[in-house]
């Protein structure tokens, strides 16, 4: 089968591999030469993955059978919607559908309209009037761009803002640059990720993952699109009760269903809802229209099912739940950055890595925003490299990612506190605290 596969990260290098299990011939557009996935492809388009009809035309002269789309930026440019309409189907909404994501206003009112719960205390802006004195009611407040950030653009009061002074400020940015601002209710709790996928009627869920979304150790630094994360053996999370998955996924399920009343079309792709286990149960903070990067890389490679066979479900309208097996492993997962990643990352600098080495201490090693040039590997501005330790336990998943990441050299930095016994002990005590 000819399948496309649009994204050149390490989400995408996830993806690309998990469909190479089952020999699909596979075609990638990506901006930059990721040797992980040139490696595993018959043909590459190297343009912009927002470039919708150069893409278009390549997949229709090819023949491309089904396309699977990596990122958010081309869901909201209507990359499937342009790609339906030449005959090829998609794993990935349409743009109308894609506004899960990429409109944070458009989600909350319809979690609204369909009373789904986890919803948030909220108001959306398209001016300035009212926001001091509604930032001044919520005391503790969320401000949400109601645009595509990379995400980056979510800010919390008494971690990004300190005073409402400083919430009048970012909610005018957000206004001046997207037209629009969601302000809601600041939910206390550990957050987590379902990434659940979707045939428009019927939802699956996957290995819950934790990410990490602070450059620097203890959740500390600039806001980044994710350091790392991990899962756990039972696709649980150690802080997490078992209602909570059961909560996530109900959530997940009546989103899709309202989706499909509300957008008159179903939704197929995955749903990765990033949620929040609070005192007064699971709350959703937000919903993608993709796998999560880096969570794609704690579920895709303990996935015994054939990831194809699920695509071709999804598309078709097939899904059933017995068709996504995942092993019983923990997973860890941590990026490795260029310096500066979050305020201003060296770009163009190599990075060496033993790739042998990786392999032997049992890692998996997935290249993200990097550049290939005569067989040397450059940084770009983004994320470098993924690696990931899989075993039966967290603690162990963490020493397998360790042993794989001393191989790794260069102007790079990665946060070893991911995973770590210290790091997980701290949330469970956390969440008790929470819960009572
Ligand atoms: N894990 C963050 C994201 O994928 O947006």
């Amino acid at each position: 089968m000819k399948v496309l596969v649009v994204g050149g990260g390490a989400r995408e290098h996830a993806i690309v591999e998990a469909l190479d299990k089952d020999d699909a011939e596979l075609y990638v557009v990506m901006k930059n030469r990721n040797p992980g996935i040139a490696r595993l492809c018959r043909d590459i388009l190297y343009i912009p993955e927002t470039e919708v009809e150069k893409i278009v035309d390549w997949a229709s002269g090819i023949g491309i059978e089904m396309a699977i789309i990596g990122p958010e930026g081309p869901l909201e440019a209507g990359l499937v919607d342009e790609l339906r309409e030449v005959g090829i189907p998609c794993v990935g909404p349409t743009k109308d559908l894609a506004k899960l994501e990429t409109s944070k206003s458009f989600t909350r009112g319809l979690f609204e309209k369909y009373d789904i719960p986890g919803n948030a205390k909220y108001a959306a802006f398209h001016n300035m009037e009212g926001v001091r004195e509604w930032l001044e009611k919520l005391g503790e407040y969320v401000i949400k761009d109601d645009g595509l950030c990379g995400g980056k653009g979510v800010k919390l009061s008494g971690e990004h803002l300190a005073t409402i002074d400083d919430g009048v400020a970012y909610a005018e940015e957000c206004i001046r640059k997207h037209g629009a601002v969601v302000i809601e209710e600041k939910f206390i709790g550990e957050e987590f990720s379902l990434q659940a996928l979707s045939d428009g009627f019927t939802v699956i869920g996957s290995p819950l993952a934790q990410d990490h979304k602070r450059a620097y150790e203890g959740d500390t630094g600039p806001n980044t699109g994710g350091m790392g994360s991990y899962s756990d053996n039972d696709h649980s999370l150690p802080f997490l009760r078992e209602s909570d998955y059961e909560e996530a996924l109900a959530i997940t399920q009546k989103t899709c269903d309202a989706l499909r009343e509300e957008c008159g079309e179903p939704y197929k792709g995955v749903m990765y809802g990033g949620f929040i286990a609070t005192k007064d149960g699971v709350k959703c903070v937000e919903f993608n229209a993709r796998f999560g990067d880096p969570e794609a890389m704690n579920v895709l490679p303990i996935l015994e099912s054939s990831f194809l066979k699920i695509c071709q479900a999804i598309v078709d309208g097939t899904l059933r739940p017995e068709m996504a097996d995942y092993m019983k492993k923990a997973t860890v997962c941590k990026y490795i950055v260029p310096k500066g990643y979050g305020v201003k990352s060296l770009a163009g600098a190599e990075i060496t890595l033993d790739e042998d080495h990786i392999k032997t201490v049992g890692a998996r090693l997935y290249y993200a925003s990097v550049n290939e040039e005569n067989g040397k590997v450059y940084t770009t501005s983004s994320r470098s490299l993924a690696v990931i330790g899989i075993a039966d336990d967290i603690a162990e998943a963490e020493r397998v990612c360790e042993s794989a990441l001393e191989s790794i050299k260069g102007e790079v930095f990665m946060r070893h506190d991911i995973g770590t016994p210290d790091a997980i002990e701290k949330r469970i005590k956390r969440m008790r605290g929470i819960r009572g």
